[in-house]
């Protein structure tokens, strides 16, 4: 903070730059654009169902469906967008072998997305949790441990499998340890020179998923066992710093603090510790939240979705992930 020295009042009046809208406007220190924006959509088989419970205004999307879809939101000014597949139950298992088909749902959808919309850029999870029958985000061995190292070959080989798919950009969440470091050197290695690494590097271990496990179908397959001994302790401050800072070192390009509303400080604290920029994801349990408040018409929807960007901009966001980025960009527009 600045040294400050104040005359006081009348000297000062701070409502004089509040005085009208223009002022306001000229003051204002944060700017929202639909360009900072990410849409995460759902994915799902053609036979399976659309609705998600605990998600209200969204829904599961086919890959035709979808393709319509990022024909509306590109029109809409929106250039990236983040999927999560919802697989077959048959089609999981301990290992996660369908995180390395390439006719799964993703490879078929970035297939479709490069062919039909070839502007749009696409963030693909890197996680097994969607393809586990235990619902966690690594393989889970007999002792009941998560096998850092078995998962994070694995991960590099989804990253180059969705690279070769047409993903630019791969966004490992799955917090094992040097999973970047062995993502980059895999993509560098096979010749993916430019894919991007969005690292989910400050993940705490969040009770705000809880929608998203619903979405995706791992809920039921995660059970009562936690992400704790990977995802970060909530009550921590400097170790998510540290690991977003080590996730830089091992080569990510775009760190990312998740959850984003109960995390601006964590945000902030990475802001003015990192030349990377910043993304933020305002998560499904922080969409349900604002959702169901809107919905009972507690408060205006459009001025607390507003109001809940603007601030995690403030905390220093470069780019935020969020379920109402639709909606936000008609509304810029
Ligand atoms: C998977 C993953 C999760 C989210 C994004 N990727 C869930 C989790 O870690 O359990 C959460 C997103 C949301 O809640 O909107 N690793």
């Amino acid at each position: 903070m600045k040294h400050f020295y104040s005359r006081g009042f009348p000297f000062h009046r701070g409502r004089r730059l509040r005085n009208n809208k223009n002022i306001c406007d000229l003051v204002s220190e944060t700017n929202l654009s639909v360009k900072d924006l990410v849409m995460p959509y759902f994915l799902r088989e053609d036979n399976d169902e659309t609705k998600i419970s605990n998600m209200p205004g969204l829904k599961r999307f086919s890959i035709d469906e979808l393709i319509i879809e990022l024909e509306e939101i590109e029109s809409l000014g929106i250039k990236t967008v983040a999927i999560f597949p919802k697989i077959n139950e048959k089609k999981k298992d301990d290992q996660a072998s369908e995180s390395l088909n390439e006719d799964n749902l993703v490879c078929r959808s970035l297939r479709k997305i490069q062919k039909k919309c070839p502007n749009i850029s696409v963030v693909c999870d890197l996680a097994l949790d969607a393809y586990t029958t235990k619902g966690h985000d690594g393989v889970v061995d007999k002792s009941g441990v998560i096998n850092n190292d078995q998962t994070i070959e694995i991960l590099s080989n989804m990253a180059v499998l969705f690279a070769t798919n047409g993903c630019k950009i791969v966004a490992p969440s799955d917090m094992m340890d040097g999973r970047v470091k062995i993502i980059r050197e895999t993509l560098e290695k096979k010749n993916f020179k430019d894919t991007v690494i969005l690292s989910y590097s400050s993940k705490f271990s969040s009770n705000f998923y809880s929608p998203f496990r619903d979405a995706l179908g791992s809920k039921t397959n995660l059970g009562d066992s936690s992400k704790n001994t990977y995802q970060i302790n909530f009550k921590n401050k400097r170790e998510a710093i540290k690991e977003s800072l080590e996730d830089q070192h091992e080569g990510a390009d775009i760190l990312m603090v998740k959850p984003a509303m109960y995390y601006l400080d964590i945000i902030n604290e990475l802001k003015n510790n990192t030349f990377c920029p910043i993304a933020a994801y305002q998560v499904s349990g922080e969409y349900s939240m604002i959702k169901y408040l809107s919905d009972k018409q507690i408060f205006n929807h459009r001025d607390v979705v507003l109001e809940s960007l603007y601030c995690i901009k403030r905390a220093g966001a470069d780019i935020i992930f969020t379920y109402f980025a639709k909606e936000v960009a008609k509304w810029l527009k």
